[in-house]
């Protein structure tokens, strides 16, 4: 059931690769709530054309942009604004990307070529979104930026490998660049926490349906889905929220603060 809680608002939504994604939901609770808004994503994952059927449902412009190039991002808020008649509400960064990790690399061997490049795509794009829109007064008052997160900032999950520091980088800009946007023009910048989620970013990090399955069971509410996560989001973008800012928010079933659970006892039990 929909509140109509993005009324009135424009947004642009990074990193809707396929129906699995976190921000192809995050799009089609803002739709139902709402919002108006453009989609992007890096030109290569564009050629896999799943994208256009989400702006088709959504009736969205898609503006393809890497989110490394300063040049893509300038014509990403420069165009939204003209398509979408004004200033940008809320902003979804759901990017991350780890070469590393892709190519199987051990975290005692990394690339630091990779690295960079991992730290850069899955962190500094934060960073580079946001002082573009700053650079072009693309904000409104008020407006929401949003990037998504994972646990491995604050704790070792081994094969996360360097996607650990990138979040943990992410985290730490949205917290600099929340102090400074909320002062200058009351924006708020926070990263959402969330629970492993069956996606192609999630299922590329080695053993994942182990991990999956042991957080399902250390979270005494369960993993959040996408579906969930896209919800939370959406609040987060809504007046609702307005002074939230500059947080790491879990959303993860209760995983972050759980010792033990009653399952993991059962099954290690059995064993
Ligand atoms: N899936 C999980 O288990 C999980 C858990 C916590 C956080 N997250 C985070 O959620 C976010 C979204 O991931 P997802 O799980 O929906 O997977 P996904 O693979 O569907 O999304 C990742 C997106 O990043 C985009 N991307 C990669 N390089 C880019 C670039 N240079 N410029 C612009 N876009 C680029 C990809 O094209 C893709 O759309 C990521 O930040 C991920 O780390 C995922």
């Amino acid at each position: 059931m929909a509140h109509n809680l993005l009324k009135g608002k424009r947004g642009i939504i990074f990193g809707a690769l396929d129906k699995r994604s976190i921000a192809w939901k995050v799009a089609q609770v803002a739709k139902a709530e709402g919002a108006e808004f453009t989609l992007t994503n890096a030109p290569i994952a564009m050629r896999m054309g799943a994208i256009n059927q989400l702006a088709e449902e959504c009736g969205s412009e898609i503006i393809p942009a890497d989110a490394t190039s300063i040049e893509d991002l300038e014509n990403l808020f420069t165009k939204s604004m003209e398509i979408l008649g004004g200033k940008i509400d809320f902003v979804l960064h759901s990017i991350g990307m780890s070469p590393n990790v892709r190519k199987g690399r051990d975290y005692g061997n990394l690339n630091y070529d990779w690295l960079t490049k991992t730290l850069d795509v899955s962190a500094i794009s934060f960073h580079k979104v946001m002082q573009t829109a700053e650079k072009l007064d693309a904000m409104n008052e008020w407006g929401s930026i949003m990037a998504l997160s994972y646990i491995a900032a604050q704790r070792s999950f081994p094969d996360y490998s360097d996607m650990a520091q990138a979040k943990a980088m992410l985290e730490s800009i949205a917290r600099s660049y929340g102090e400074r946007f909320a002062r200058l023009k009351k924006v708020r910048v926070n990263t959402i926490s969330q629970s492993p989620t069956m996606t192609t970013a999630g299922s590329g990090v080695g053993g994942f349906d182990v991990f999956f399955s042991y957080a399902d069971k250390m979270s005494p509410l369960g993993n959040a889905t996408a579906e969930d996560c896209a919800n939370y989001c959406v609040t987060m973008f809504s007046d609702m929220t307005k002074m939230v800012t500059m947080q790491n928010l879990m959303h993860d079933g209760g995983f972050s603060s759980s010792g033990i659970t009653d399952d993991l006892i059962e099954q290690l039990t059995k064993e």
